[in-house]
């Protein structure tokens, strides 16, 4: 569960491979996205260590679900398909 009020939260894994492959500009990427769509008070975003998934990687997780083969050119548009609904405005 998110430790804050948020309702939800993204959790990007920051261990070596996915850092490596291509997590070191997602934290950037999912908090400018959460800024520019107001949702940083519904959404918390935080990092993670290795979760034993590396093979698969680089891996987020939203709401307990993990993403994976998240490559930085897919990061976008599974944010967007994710958070769409929640975004004021967006339907
Ligand atoms: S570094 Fe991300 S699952 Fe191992």
């Amino acid at each position: 569960m998110p430790p804050s009020e948020a309702e939800h939260e993204l959790v990007i894994c920051m261990g070596s491979s996915c850092f490596a492959r291509g997590n070191s500009r997602a934290v950037e990427t999912a908090r400018e996205f959460l800024r520019t769509r107001h949702l940083e008070d519904c959404v918390h975003l935080t990092g993670t260590l290795c979760q034993d998934r590396c093979r698969q990687g680089p891996n987020l997780t939203f709401d307990g679900e993990c993403h994976c083969e998240v490559e930085p050119s897919k990061l976008t548009g599974l944010l967007e398909d994710l958070l769409d609904d929640l975004t004021p405005g967006s339907r």
